[in-house]
């Protein structure tokens, strides 16, 4: 008896001090985050857990922790964990602990965002929607029903990462905390409340004793122990709100979301990274890529209103899981560059003089001896040549060089020595190819106008969309009956009559007498719209049934909350003769909130409801129609291609896919441009691609959610659309290509331990993205003045004959190969003067 519990003792003792040894302390002090009682630099990239699937964790993190991050940054999503108030969901895509642990695994540290208000062009903003229906509820501001459900919600999870082991200070990997998100961008408009419910805010986080500390972004007044931190596209003229703070930057925006209608917005990487070291140059400890993978908003997730499916972002890691080069790889170096000089930087402050006109050099010099230098040319256009420590370095215009000895730079921003490696969608079926067959299409109509009782409802007037259906759908119908007798003046008014309207968003289709007579649509600029519609009454019953629908509830803006949908009115005849207008307003109308086909279930497609005769409808609108189809073989990422087809939802084996719109075409008169300069201030405007086209047309699939054969697909079409158009394709890399010019640094992968003594020379590195491919054919080589981009390289004015042979030899039928760019290996170009560079393009297979 004694024994044993002698034994007892001994094994608690042991899982005390396991669980101690890995614990670790996390503070701050007014230079850096502090962990064990080490100043740290530090790298950090959002990935958000549901815009992606469990299996694909995994990877991502990997790629993220080859990437150079330290540290994973999530929000969480309260929505999707509580969709009913009390009902917890922390399952699949929204299993938050396994995600956490994941990070763990890996290595890396996270940040944890609770909000629970997130932002993130997601689903009205994060809060579930019941919220906005507890009596004498106000959100995020000083009022206490709000405050305590924010409190409830915050403390549940805090309590599922203490139960888990999860913080820092239990030996887990969470070292930060958000609270609130950005309320000081539009706090002002809550008046005097405002800042009561931000210093409460703080309270009730510190109180939550998680051992890490808390940050409030965009909160220039957060009270201590707050550290306030910056968002944006640049921060390095950020400070936070008092010295004993450090300065951290939480969403450095690495590209922009998309919005239906508009064009795709990208961010060259030169200014990514000439953004990200100028941060750090100037005292910047901390920065997190907004996002690092952007992902997908599946289901209803999406916010806006009119915010795409894809959330892909231009994130260093793609939509689909890979990495889209030269971004991460570009990254990547950086980071490498500036883990070189961190021990400088956290032994003291940055000291910057001005080398001239924009030109600027910052030195930190420890007492250890320990120096590392940034210059920057911050100038829009002229590059500059300036002299450091009697040396003299190029500093292309909007660049940053990195200089981690204070003498050699291994970095410049703007020269990119990773490999480019363009993605593409292969086609799996559908006119172009039959790999993936999909059988025979089944349908169900979609009654026109009000057919669930159970859902319908009489109300004089016209109600507020989100009120009416809190959500749980897109749709709501309105619907007018009108009688008319033979000799009703109105049916003398011929054709003339016109059904108007005003909509405060965000889409309606107007149905006359069961057909579809009108369609509009808001834009994520302006959600309102006027509808003119031609109606064509009849003697005896017409019906007027108007389906409006949400597409994504806002997310962002003081009392964004509170933004309403539906059909604002007025609604009234017009066009009679005499100029008058009847306002059908005030009518008693009947309202459904969603569809039937939703009530049925159909999209887990095991609905008995399905026809498959006579034949298949196409183009009309609101059909669901349902197939089935085999996975394309092999492991790449899935894409459904909704070419041909309209605007609606899609469902695969159940799981939500998302809105799709292909029918929601960015202008072709748009700012868009094949290349665009990255050198000076950027804006999410001014780099766009696919003007004239859908703004989105491939929708990811999950490899996850797929088996090999038998995978239903159910699609609820609401304009019209003509399904056997639909097919399938795979994310795949295709061609490679890398461009390095004898005056840039040797590649960071080539610095080793004892960099400060170490000749380099610029060299290119191709690889191949599998280790089980081979570099299979040369579709390019110049070394000389070559111009244009990966896929449309040509030769320049100058090139030597030497290099395509010096390449074949050294790359083809590797994995991977690296090439001196130097006159004695690839061969004098003649070029004079000018600056010579070796453009490569090659397939890997
Ligand atoms: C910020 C916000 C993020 C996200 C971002 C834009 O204002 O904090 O959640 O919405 O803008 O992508």
């Amino acid at each position: 008896m004694a024994g044993s519990r002698t034994a007892a003792v001994v094994f608690l003792l042991l899982a005390a001090s396991a669980s101690l040894c890995t614990a670790v302390s996390v503070d701050y002090d007014g230079r850096a985050l502090v962990i064990d009682g080490k100043r740290r630099v530090l790298v950090s990239g959002s990935i958000h857990y549901p815009r992606s699937t469990p299996d694909m964790w995994p990877d991502l993190i990997k790629k993220s922790k080859d990437g150079g991050l330290d540290i994973i940054e999530t929000y969480v999503f309260w929505d999707m964990h509580e969709p009913v108030r009390g009902q917890y969901d922390f399952t699949e895509r929204k299993d938050l602990v396994k995600f956490v642990k994941l990070v763990a695994e890996a290595g890396l540290y996270l940040h944890l965002r609770i909000g629970p208000y997130v932002c993130a062009e997601w689903n009205y903003g994060g809060f579930p929607l019941w919220l906005h229906f507890l009596p004498g509820i106000q959100l995020r501001t000083d009022n206490d029903v709000y405050k305590a459900e924010m409190q409830r919600f915050t403390a549940k999870i805090v309590g599922m990462m203490k139960q888990n082991n999860l913080y820092a200070s239990q030996g887990g990997p969470i070292v930060l905390s958000q609270i609130e998100n950005e309320y000081g961008n539009i706090d002002w408009q809550y008046g005097s409340s405002a800042k009561p419910y931000i210093d409460w805010a703080a309270q009730m986080a510190t109180s939550m004793n998680t051992g890490v500390p808390w940050v409030m972004c965009q909160q220039n007044n957060a009270p201590d122990p707050m550290i306030n931190t910056c968002n944006g596209f640049y921060c390095d003229q950020f400070t936070p709100n008092s010295p004993s703070k450090p300065k951290f930057w939480t969403e450095l925006w690495s590209g922009w979301f998309s919005a239906w209608g508009n064009p795709v917005p990208y961010r060259p990487v030169e200014d990514v990274a000439f953004a990200a070291a100028r941060f750090y140059q100037n005292n910047g400890t901390l920065l997190n890529y907004y996002m690092y993978h952007g992902g997908t908003n599946f289901a209803r997730t999406s916010g806006g209103p009119f915010i795409t499916t894809s959330y892909d972002y231009d994130s260093p890691i793609d939509e689909y899981g890979l990495l889209r080069q030269p971004k991460w790889g570009h990254l990547k170096d950086l980071h490498k560059a500036i883990k070189l000089c961190e021990e400088a930087m956290v032994s003291t402050v940055g000291n910057t003089t001005s080398l001239g006109q924009n030109l600027e050099v910052t030195v930190y010099k420890a007492e250890s001896g320990e120096c590392a230098a940034f210059l920057a040319n911050f100038d829009w256009q002229l590059d500059a040549t300036v002299t450091f420590n009697g040396n003299s370095y190029d500093l292309p215009a909007w660049s940053v060089s990195i200089l981690p000895d204070c003498k050699n730079v291994v970095y410049n921003t703007a020269k990119v020595n990773a490999i480019t490696a363009l993605t593409k969608f292969v086609p799996q079926s559908g006119s172009n190819s039959s790999v993936v067959s999909l059988s025979s299409w089944s349908w169900f109509k979609e009654p026109v106008g009000i057919s669930l009782n159970n859902e319908a409802f009489v109300l004089p007037g016209l109600v507020e969309q989100i009120n009416t259906t809190a959500d749980k759908s897109d749709f709501l119908w309105y619907s007018l009956s009108i009688d008319l007798n033979a000799n009703d003046p109105l049916l003398k008014e011929g054709s003339q009559i016109l059904l108007h309207l005003d909509s405060v968003g965000h889409g309606l289709y107007a149905f006359v007498n069961g057909d579809l007579a009108g369609s509009g649509k808001g834009s994520s600029s302006n959600n309102k719209f006027s509808m003119d519609v031609p109606m064509n009454l009849e003697p005896g019953n017409n019906t007027i049934d108007l389906l409006c629908l949400t597409v994504g509830l806002s997310n962002y803006g003081a009392f964004f909350d509170t933004y309403t949908a539906g059909i604002g009115g007025p609604v009234q005849f017009k066009g009679l003769a005499n100029g008058s207008t009847i306002d059908l307003s005030p009518q008693q109308w009947t309202y459904q909130v969603g569809l039937k086909g939703e009530q049925l279930g159909l999209s887990n497609g095991v609905s008995g409801q399905w026809d498959s005769q006579p034949a298949l409808p196409k183009n009309t609108p609101l059909t669901w129609y349902k197939t089935t189809f085999s996975a394309p073989a092999g492991n790449s990422p899935v894409a459904i291609d909704f070419t041909g087809m309209g605007k609606g939802h899609a469902w695969v084996n159940g799981h939500g896919i998302g809105r799709y719109w292909p029918a929601n075409v960015a202008p072709s008169n748009g700012n868009c441009a094949d290349t665009c300069n990255y050198r000076g201030s950027y804006s999410n405007n001014k780099c766009l691609k696919g003007c004239g086209k859908p703004t989105q047309q491939q929708y990811h699939v999950p490899r996850s959610w797929l088996k090999p054969t038998g995978n239903t697909l159910v699609v609820l079409e609401e304009i019209g659309g003509d399904p056997t158009m639909i097919s399938f394709a795979t994310r795949e890399l295709g061609l490679l290509c890398g461009k390095v010019s004898e005056n840039y640094p040797a590649p960071l992968d080539l610095w080793d331990s004892n960099y400060l003594t170490r000749v380099t020379k610029p060299t290119l590195l191709l690889e191949c993205p599998s280790p089980s491919q081979v570099i299979k054919r040369l579709q390019f080589v110049s070394f000389g003045n070559p111009h244009g981009g990966c896929g449309g390289y040509t030769h320049g004015r100058c090139r030597s004959n030497r290099a395509r042979r010096v390449i074949h030899r050294a790359c083809t039928g590797k994995t991977k190969c690296s090439i001196d760019v130097t006159v004695e290996n690839l061969g004098d170009p003649n070029c004079g003067n000018v600056t010579k560079s070796l453009a490569v393009e090659a397939f890997c297979g």
